[in-house]
Formats: C-alpha cells, structure tokens, sequence
C-alpha cells in the first residue's frame, strides 16, 4: 500500500542532499511517496510516480514530525498552586517533586494509564511522533517499575529515573537510597528501561552519585542521558560527556568549559525552554552552544512541576525569541536534534528510508511555528505513514 502526499508548499526533510541543500533540506512544491510506513520517494511534485493513494496538502507546508527526547509523563496529580505561588514570586526549587511522588503512589495503574494516554495524544495532536517518557516519580522498586511499564505502552523510548531525588523515607540516608536505585530498583526496572538518568543537581544527587548510578544502569545494559545544570553550575554536564552519555539535558547554567566539553564529543545539549519559561529562570545559552559546534536538541520536558507542556511548537518558538535560535535551528533542533539525543537514525528527517512520520502545517512555511506562537498549526499527522 503506498501514499503520495502530493502540493506540499514546502518539505522539511532535514535532508541535506535533497533540495536547496541546507540544513533542513528544503524543497517547495513538492512530494513524498510513503510505502509500508517508510518514506519511499521524495521530491519535485510534478516528477512524482503513481500510489495508491492520494493525499492533496493544498500548499501547506510539510515537516518531519517533532522529536520530543524528554518528558516525565507518568505521574498523579498537578502542582497548579505551585505555579500560582512561583508566578507570584516563590522560587522553583525541585522540592515539589516529592508531591508528585506521593500523588503518583497513590495513583491507580488505571488513573495513570489514562493520564499517560491523554498526553500522549495530546502531545501527537500538535506533533509529536517520538517521545521519550522518564519514570522518577515513583522512587520505589514498584512504583518505578510500574510507571517504566506504563510508558512503555506508548513508546519504546523509556528511561529509568529512580534517581530523581531522594524520597522522603530515605531523607537522612541518600547513601542507602542510591545503594537501593543501583541494586534491586534497577534490576526491576532494566526490563522495561532503554535509558538511565540521573538529576545531578544540589539538593539532588552530586556527581559522585549521579556517576554510580549511570554506571550501574550502564553495566545493565541501559544507556546513559543526564539532567545537568538546570538550577546551577556543577559537574553535571561534564559527567555526561565523561559516560560518553546521548544527552545532557537543560544545560541553563554552562561554565566555558563546559561548552567545549559537549562541542567536543557526541553528547547532545538537550534544551528545555518550557521549564525556564515555568520557573522564569535565565534561558540556556543556546547561542554559545550552536556557535561552539555542540549538537543541540529542543525538548518539551513536560512534567506537572517545572513544564507543564506537551507542545514542542511552543518550544520552537520559545528556542526563536528567547534563546536567538533562527527558525530553521530550532525546528531542526526538534526533529533531528531530538532524533540524535536518542540515537535514532530513522526519525526526525523525511530522506528516503525513513519512518514516515510527517506534520502538515495549517501554513505555508515552518518558519510560522515561531511566527505564530500560540496557534494550533498542525493540522494533520502521518505516525509511522499512518495518519492519526
Ligand atoms: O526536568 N529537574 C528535575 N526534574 C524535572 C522537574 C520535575 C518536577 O518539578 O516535578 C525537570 O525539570
Ligand atoms: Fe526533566
């Protein structure tokens, strides 16, 4: 069975080798042909071969669907007076994560399933057709391995966070409460687990004990990614590149040499607008990063806490006007950035071969993601040459 979406104003493929060849690899009036899920041809519209279907985008624009490389979508409850209180001038610290892990404890499987599906949908409506979805709010051997096997029946992209802070019970032990993560909490967990991650934050884990714990996960087979320097400089980042880690995520407080220390290796800088938008911090230096060779990605970060948002338009935008990222970065940054955060090779672009994941925009230009912050522009969306 094949489709060709044919009149496409302007194709994204984020393919250099097709079209005006730059980073996003442009091509207006054009077509792609999907067969079996897959992008089988793409191209000028009036070379485009036959299908068996027919689908006619009226000269709207066409982009790979967004990548979102971090969300903590499972978990009980929201922290609505929390953003009323910070809005009013309260600090955002982490400490409410602890009650989210109470409200996600007491949370039936049935309750957080349908929390999970509902944002799940909600984030495919604006785009999305990879996620990435954190435990971290369970912070016990049932409940971690309860939410991993929630996520994971919505997407193959799972991360065991057990090491999110230090739960209450385990308050004036952190010592114990790593020993517990590294031994039975990951063995329960790894079975349901693509990545292990770590906050190494003060007030969280430092890096000594962010270390054991990745490599812990590591020696179970997991992969390592890490949430370094969101609320202050530390060693967080570094300790990414040290694991030779896929990502270091929020990266909003970067010494010099942490710059150069991401520009150097494979590791992605993971960027999280939404949560500084939330917790009205200073944006992360995005600028530095780009122009120092770093590989950056946009993520949405949706959590009831510090993001509350599934939209990574809003991200875009937000990349666009508070961090000076130009339109063609930060969408690139969505798709193909969020893509190498989680090593993927097979999303996140729209060359031949790939899944057929693909948003079309109630515009004829991407560059209306960020000239239009606000507005539902995705109007329809093929998950794995499936629309949905
Ligand atoms: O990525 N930084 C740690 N974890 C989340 C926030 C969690 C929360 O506040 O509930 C984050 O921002
Ligand atoms: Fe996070």
């Amino acid at each position: 069975m094949s489709l060709l979406i044919t009149n496409v104003g302007e194709l994204v493929t984020n393919d250099r080798t097709l079209g005006d060849n730059s980073q996003l690899g442009l091509l207006t009036d054009a077509a792609l042909v999907i067969t079996d899920g897959k992008v089988a041809w793409v191209g000028a519209a009036d070379k485009a071969p036959d299908a068996d279907e027919r689908l006619d985008a009226a000269g709207r624009a066409a982009i790979p669907g967004f990548v979102d490389s971090h969300t903590h979508l499972v978990f009980g409850g929201d922290r609505a007076a929390e953003f009323a209180a910070r809005m009013a001038g309260e600090p955002y610290t982490g400490g409410g994560i602890r009650t989210t892990v109470a409200a996600t404890r007491a949370a039936t499987d049935e309750t957080l399933r349908a929390s999970v599906g509902r944002l799940r949908r909600e984030a495919l409506r604006q785009g999305t057709t990879t996620i990435e979805i954190k435990s971290g709010y369970g912070l016990t051997v049932a409940d971690e391995t309860r939410s991993l096997r929630l996520a994971g029946e919505v997407t193959t992209e799972t991360t065991f966070l057990g090491a999110h802070v230090v739960p209450a019970e385990f308050a004036d032990r952190p010592d114990d409460y790593v020993a517990e993560v590294c031994g039975p909490m990951l063995t329960a967990a790894a079975a349901y687990s693509k990545w292990v991650d770590v906050f190494c934050e003060r007030g969280a884990f430092d890096v000594e004990q962010a270390r054991a714990v990745l490599t812990a996960g590591m020696a179970a087979g997991l992969l390592p990614r890490v949430h370094a320097n969101q609320l202050a400089a530390g060693g967080g980042v570094r300790l990414a590149v040290e694991v030779g880690a896929a990502s270091a995520d929020h990266c909003t407080h970067l010494s010099r040499a942490d710059v150069d220390a991401l520009a150097a290796s494979s590791t992605v800088a993971t960027l999280l607008p939404g949560a500084e938008f939330s917790t009205r911090s200073p944006y992360p230096p995005a600028r530095r990063l780009l122009n120092a060779g770093a590989t950056v990605a946009l993520a949405s970060d949706c959590n009831p806490g510090s993001s509350y948002t599934s939209s990574m338009p809003f991200c875009v935008a937000l990349a666009v006007r508070e961090m000076r990222l130009t339109p063609a970065e930060a969408l690139w940054a969505a798709t193909a950035g969020g893509a190498k955060a989680l090593r993927r090779d097979d999303v996140g672009h729209l060359g031949v071969g790939a899944r057929a994941d693909v948003a079309l925009l109630d515009a004829p230009s991407y560059l209306h993601l960020a000239y239009r912050p606000g507005v539902p522009l995705i109007t329809s969306v093929l998950h794995d040459g499936v629309p949905s």
